[in-house]
């Protein structure tokens, strides 16, 4: 590798490998000061787990950084909550109200149909013997958001109102748009009925009714913008990518997870540690800060590197236990502290189902015969790739 080193984004071994990227960022210290390249990525890379895991659960000295949506809504630009919550007392509002929405409990009665609706996916391209599984999986994680949320799945047109919000709308003309039907959406359900059973429905009957609910409308439209337009859509689909990737290039993988769907759950875990969606999370000091001897001035930007904390101890490769049994190791994909992930028992829910109905449909498959995978990094962050084109 070349010397300065560049963001994980930016850098071409990162798209040829990225285990000897993480591998040599981290043999050149604790903390990698990037300033190469977009000055967007510029800041201090901390390739230690320890350093990483310390800094997750220090948000007073490691803030999320404040983001806002391309829309304003009464004038002010729509902030990207809970994500940007800077203070523990700000971010609690919110996580008392939508933790429990998120739940395991919560999510179980969703599992049937979403299994059912990564079969019927599965389904429908069997028959063709190939396709580009990234659109697949795109369409599925769409799909599953919906219907978890209580919105009709099959909606073309709001998928597509969706996608174009995903799509870095730089003018905020997508995401009103998508504002707008959601809000909508919700209104007439609220009202009905006969509405699907959907995870929001609770936190939206306690705003309309509820004086003391600790959320305002503005901020529960910006955090279901927020699970629609950025956080609950793209990183599973390029985790369910990632891992058809690994189960195409394997064979005896796949046999495997055939053979015994209980390893499944495990394979998904591997796949979050060596492939995580966003494999560095940003941060800014509020103070000076020594790590490893660096001093990092107050005000910088800091990148952590999730995906080479848990490469750290778990290595490399799929590990596996001396029963030759997938063994999942500790990993932060899903980071950690106040802002890990609302939505990972989601995740690790539409992971397994459409990993178990892809395997019971199409039990063989392989890469398509000159088509070589390239990652590519979306305007969400996302780490995905660009296309996936099996065959079978
Ligand atoms: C494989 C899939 C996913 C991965 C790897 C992932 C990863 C992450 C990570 C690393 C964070 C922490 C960001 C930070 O600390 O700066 C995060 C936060 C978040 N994720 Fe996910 N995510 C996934 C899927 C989802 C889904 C399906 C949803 C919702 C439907 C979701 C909703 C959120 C929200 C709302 C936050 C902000 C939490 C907070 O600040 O309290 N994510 N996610």
């Amino acid at each position: 590798m070349t010397s300065p080193p560049l963001h994980h984004k930016e850098s071409p071994f990162f798209a040829a490998d990225r285990a000897a990227y993480w591998r040599h960022l981290r043999e050149l210290g604790p903390v990698v000061k990037i300033d190469t390249g977009d000055p967007l990525l510029h800041g201090y890379y901390l390739t230690r787990r320890d350093d990483v895991r310390a800094a997750l659960l220090d948000p007073q000295t490691f803030a999320s950084p404040p983001k806002t949506f391309a829309i304003q809504l009464f004038g002010a630009p729509l902030p990207q909550v809970p994500l940007s919550c800077g203070t523990r007392s700000e971010h609690a509002r919110f996580g008392s109200v939508l933790h429990p929405l998120f739940s395991p409990r919560a999510l179980a009665p969703f599992a049937p149909e979403l299994g059912a609706r990564a079969a019927k996916l599965a389904d429908a391209v069997a028959a063709r013997r190939q396709c580009d599984a990234v659109s697949v999986a795109d369409t599925y994680a769409c799909q599953a958001l919906f219907m978890v949320c209580g919105l009709p799945p099959d909606d073309t047109r709001a998928h597509e109102m969706t996608r174009a919000a995903v799509i870095g709308d730089a003018t905020g003309t997508a995401q009103l748009e998508l504002v707008k039907w959601l809000n909508t959406s919700f209104d007439a359900g609220l009202t009905d009925p006969e509405r699907p059973p959907g995870i929001l429905w609770p936190l939206l009957e306690r705003l309309a009714g509820d004086k003391d609910f600790p959320l305002s409308r503005v901020e529960v439209v910006s955090v279901i913008l927020l699970l629609f337009s950025v956080a609950g859509i793209e990183m599973v689909s390029a985790a369910i990518t990632f891992a058809l990737l690994h189960l195409a290039r394997d064979p005896q993988l796949r046999a495997q997870l055939r053979e015994d769907p209980a390893q499944i759950p495990a394979f998904a875990e591997e796949i979050f540690r060596l492939e995580p969606p966003g494999p560095g999370i940003p941060r800014v000091t509020t103070r000076k800060v020594d790590i490893g001897g660096v001093a990092i001035p107050a005000r910088s930007s800091v990148w952590l590197a999730l995906e080479a904390a848990g490469r750290t101890d778990g290595g490399d490769e799929i590990s596996r236990g001396s029963d030759g049994k997938v063994r999942p190791q500790r990993h932060w994909a899903f980071g950690a502290g106040m802002h890990r992930c609302l939505g990972m028992h989601l995740a690790r829910l539409e992971m397994n189902s459409f990993v178990s109905e892809w395997l019971n449909r199409i039990p063989d498959f392989e890469l398509k015969p000159g088509f070589t995978p390239a990652i590519v990094h979306k305007p969400t962050s996302v780490t995905h790739l660009r296309r996936l084109k099996l065959r079978w």
